[in-house]
């Protein structure tokens, strides 16, 4: 049996897509079932509620082989602890219980800086904490998503511009969450490890926001162009979103540490880089996006 969390969101989701015909039983923890597709549902078995609830992570993980761990943090969270390692406490009485179980999650790049780095900083120490469960555990460390782009949809479809708190020619990895999702599905489906690992995922190529920029223009058609905002302006679109003082505060210091380097202290080679490139991204994703 594999449970998944997080099935609706982006990662999951897709996970959830590849593992429906494995020939596995499938458990999902929604908390609202009504947003997985009609012909999923009927096809797994549906857990209702959150995976930071006790009794639902008891219930779900009761008779798994393996678990797809995702948490994605509320924005109204006090602090980036808060948000992952306070959620994740709830369930780690119940991967005690799956000694010797295989757990994969999705985590991020930055093990070993030497700076609170927000979001990475507590993603890591969770890791750390359900690790030390006994489970077999495997965190797929990513760099910055490529759907993080998604969210800039209206000023590239009206103004021809998307923003970012970093300089235009700084390249970083950017990584594709297709690919997040179909190393989560073959090592689900895997009973052959164990032990604890980082996987690194780290796409394809290192790109700055100004190649980004180029690769968008050529696949919508149309001039795009990158603009630097300041951490300052980062940290108030946070809150005018509605994030917490401290989940902003954790964001800023997040993408400081990546501007400083922290997404390159893991070297690409065949086995940290992942096949999407952002232009096979823009084509699959972006430009649909733009479009509907
Ligand atoms: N963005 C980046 O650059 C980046 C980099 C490295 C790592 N990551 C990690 O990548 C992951 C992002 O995953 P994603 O793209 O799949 O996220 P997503 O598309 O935003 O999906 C979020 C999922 O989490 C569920 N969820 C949200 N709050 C919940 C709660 N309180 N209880 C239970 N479920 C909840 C949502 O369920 P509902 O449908 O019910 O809302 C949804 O299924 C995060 O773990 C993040 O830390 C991101």
């Amino acid at each position: 049996m594999i449970v998944i969390t997080a099935p609706t969101g982006n990662i999951g989701r897709q996970v959830l897509a590849k593992l429906l015909d494995c020939g596995e039983q499938i458990r999902v923890i929604a908390r609202d079932p009504s947003k997985l597709p009609l012909e999923d549902r009927e096809r797994v078995e549906v857990i209702e509620g959150s995976h930071i609830q006790p009794d639902v992570v008891m219930k779900a993980f009761d008779g798994a082989d393996s678990i797809f761990w995702l948490v994605a943090a509320d924005l109204r969270a006090p602090s980036a602890e808060a948000a992952y390692v306070d959620f994740a406490r709830p369930a780690l009485a119940a991967f005690e219980g799956l000694h010797g179980k295989r757990v994969v999650s999705v985590s991020a790049l930055g093990r070993g800086w030497p700076q609170d780095a927000g979001h990475v900083t507590a993603t890591l120490k969770m890791d750390d904490m359900i690790a030390s469960t006994g489970v077999s555990y495997r965190a797929l460390s990513c760099p910055s998503l490529m759907e993080n782009m998604l969210g800039q949809l209206e000023p590239i479809k009206h103004q021809g511009v998307f923003f970012w708190p970093a300089s235009g020619n700084f390249r970083a990895p950017v990584c594709a969450t297709r690919d997040v999702a179909d190393v989560a599905a073959r090592l689900l489906l895997d009973r052959s490890w164990n032990g604890v690992e980082e996987i690194p995922l780290l796409g394809p190529e290192d790109l700055s926001c100004n190649d980004m920029a180029t690769i968008m223009s050529e696949v919508l058609e149309k001039p795009i162009r990158f603009q630097e905002i300041s951490m300052g302006d980062m940290r108030a679109m946070m809150i005018s979103r509605g994030a917490s003082a401290g989940i902003a505060e954790a964001m800023v210091n997040m993408l400081t540490a990546k501007n400083e380097g922290m997404d390159h202290m893991v070297k690409r080679t065949s086995s940290t880089s992942s096949p999407t490139s952002f232009r096979e991204w823009c084509e699959r994703v972006l430009r649909p996006a733009i479009l509907t």
